[in-house]
Formats: C-alpha cells, sequence, structure tokens
C-alpha cells in the first residue's frame, strides 16, 4: 500500500487549481479540500448577516459571528463536493460575483484565517489530501510531500472564469472579471497574513497552453517520483 501524503496545490485566482486538483484526488482516491470554498461561504454569511458596508468589511461584527458559522463538505451527485453553510447547500451562490467581490478582503482577516486554517489542518491530519488555495504549501501544511504552484496570464485565467460563469447563467463581462480577477490577485499577493507566495520547495507549473489531461499526466508524473523516494 503506497504511503498517504499531503499534496498542496496553490495559486492566483483562476489557475485551475480546483480542476487539477479535483482531477487528481479522483485518480489517487484521495480527500480533495477547496480552502477557497470556505472562505467563499465565510463571505456569504458575512454578506448575510450585514458584516460589509460602505464599501469594508465590518470585522468586530464578523468576529463576534464566527462561532455560529459551520462549513461542511458534503458528497453530492457524480462524486461532486458540494459546500454547506450550517446545513444548507450554498455551492452555487458562493461562485457568485458578489461574492468573488468581498471574499479577498475578508480571507485578509488574521481571525478568519486562523479559524479556517486550523480547520483545514485538523482535516489533512492523517494525510491521503489534495488540497488547494493560496498559502496551502506555505501556511497550512509546510511540511507537505509535493507542492505545486499553478500560474496562467491574467488574461487567461480570466477568460476560463468568464467562461465558467456564463455557463452557470452569470450575466457580468470579460471587463467585469478580468478586473476583479486582477483585483484579487493584488489583494491577495499583498496582505500582511499569509500572502500568497510560491513555497521555496513548491514546483511551479504555468497551464496556460495545457489542457486539463496534460496538467494531470504532469502531477501524476511528480507523485509518482515522490511516492517512490
Ligand atoms: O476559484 P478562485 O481561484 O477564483 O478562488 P478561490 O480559490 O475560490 O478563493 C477565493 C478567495 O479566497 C481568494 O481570492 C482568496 O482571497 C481567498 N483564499 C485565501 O485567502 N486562502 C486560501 N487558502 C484560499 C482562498
Amino acid at each position: 500500500m503506497d504511503k498517504k501524503i499531503i499534496i498542496a496545490i496553490d495559486g492566483p485566482s483562476s489557475s485551475g487549481k480546483s480542476t487539477l486538483a479535483k482531477d487528481m484526488a479522483g485518480e489517487i482516491g484521495y480527500l480533495y479540500v477547496d480552502t477557497g470554498a470556505m472562505y467563499r461561504a465565510l463571505t456569504l454569511y458575512a454578506l448575510r448577516h450585514g458584516c460589509m458596508e460602505k464599501g469594508s468589511v465590518d470585522a468586530g461584527r464578523l468576529q463576534g459571528l464566527l462561532p455560529g458559522i459551520r462549513i461542511e463538505f458534503r458528497s453530492g451527485e457524480k462524486g461532486k463536493r458540494d459546500t454547506y453553510l450550517n446545513g444548507e447547500n450554498v455551492e452555487a451562490e458562493i461562485r457568485g460575483m458578489e461574492v468573488a467581490e468581498w471574499v479577498s478582503p475578508v480571507a485578509a482577516l488574521p481571525f478568519v484565517r486562523h479559524d479556517l486554517v486550523a480547520k483545514q489542518q485538523a482535516m489533512g491530519a492523517g494525510g491521503g489530501l489534495v488540497m488547494d488555495g493560496r498559502d496551502i504549501g506555505t501556511v497550512v501544511f509546510p511540511q507537505a510531500e509535493l507542492k505545486i504552484f499553478l500560474t496562467a496570464s491574467a488574461e487567461i485565467r480570466a477568460k476560463r472564469r468568464w467562461a465558467e460563469l456564463l455557463a452557470k447563467g452569470g450575466t457580468a463581462s470579460y471587463e467585469e472579471v478580468l478586473a476583479n480577477v486582477e483585483e484579487r490577485d493584488r489583494i491577495d499577493s499583498s496582505r500582511a497574513e499569509s500572502p500568497l507566495r510560491q513555497a521555496a520547495d513548491a514546483l511551479p507549473l504555468d497551464n496556460s497552453t495545457m489542457s486539463r489531461s496534460e496538467q494531470l499526466s504532469w502531477l501524476l508524473e511528480k507523485y509518482a517520483s515522490v511516492i517512490r523516494s
């Protein structure tokens, strides 16, 4: 039986982390954890409970609400894992533009990060996990056996996200999506608390011109060499 490792996939927004992480987890029978979904669900809760006002987040109010927020993943159809917020399936709602516009300021709050990072570490305690996010290889699992830093140009990332939104019935323009991708890159990379950056021992992959199956084959090869070592 192969040893169970932790695979950390980090990178900027819409770089294809969740597609790669999901494909990989399915291929090798690992659990997949989308940490972005956790930040998004928490942001949705904050929006619904009046924590956003005049362009900023009421951090004091949100901190007080934190004990009442329960985020889980449950299996849906065809092996799909949906995000639940206090027992409600919020998978579709957390992918919309309103959450996208607020998630980076919320994710920059230190008390939010401490809470969610502790939950993520508990999920990975036994290994056998693919986790994607911004700080998995640097903060959540600095000891992960395999770390990937996935990138693609901002235009390509915005095109992917735009196509995804349209397919789900969204109406945002390409320009709006590109602006959101660039703004989140800026906030995520410049925040004081665990900013988005490549871990020193992460393997970089620019997938701008790679297909889904090409990026999966690339990762399977890296995984095989870690498992053999
Ligand atoms: O899917 P996309 O790449 O657009 O973003 P996501 O992975 O769903 O993450 C949404 C937002 O959550 C990011 O823009 C970050 O602000 C935040 N995030 C974070 O700070 N740390 C993580 N480990 C994951 C997400």
